[in-house]
């Protein structure tokens, strides 16, 4: 194994080194253990105030899930338009610039979707969750 595969499966199997030492933030206790949480279980719930970073995390886990999981077709969601472009991909952009070099240019950013660069079969794409059109998801 190289170095760099060694690296990433390191950073795969471990959010919060990625957090820390990719994104170079320091995440709360709750932080750390909802990433510890995303690593381990396909599903998880956590309730949580107004205000205590739950925007940060979900930031985190997408450039995380990104740049450690290929191929990943990631649809990220919110329940408003507004909460989606305004506010959760505004924060991603925020950590996305705190990234080196040497991941960021990995990454290819437009309004409503991330790429792996060069790759058509892995990114993260906004897509808003409505009663009405259920279906957005599933594209
Ligand atoms: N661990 C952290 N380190 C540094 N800044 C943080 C951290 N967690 C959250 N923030 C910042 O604090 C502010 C509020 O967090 P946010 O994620 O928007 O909270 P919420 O979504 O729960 O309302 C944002 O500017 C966010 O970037
Ligand atoms: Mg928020």
């Amino acid at each position: 194994m190289t170095d760099i595969e060694d690296t990433i499966l390191r950073l795969r199997n471990d959010p919060v080194l990625f957090v820390e030492q990719v994104i170079g933030a320091k995440p709360q206790r709750w932080q750390a253990e909802a990433l510890r949480a995303i690593s381990k279980h396909d599903k998880v719930a956590i309730k949580s105030g107004h205000g205590v970073g739950k925007t940060a995390f979900e930031s985190w886990v997408a450039l995380w899930w990104l740049l450690t999981h290929y191929p990943c077709k990631a649809a990220i969601t919110a329940n408003t338009a507004h909460q989606l472009n305004d506010v959760l991909w505004t924060e991603i952009d925020k950590w996305a610039r705190k990234l080196p070099a040497g991941f960021k240019d990995l990454l290819e950013f437009k309004s409503d979707k991330i790429s792996l660069k060069g790759a058509t079969d892995s990114f993260a794409v906004a897509r808003t969750s409505r009663r009405e059109n259920p279906e957005a998801l599933k594209r």
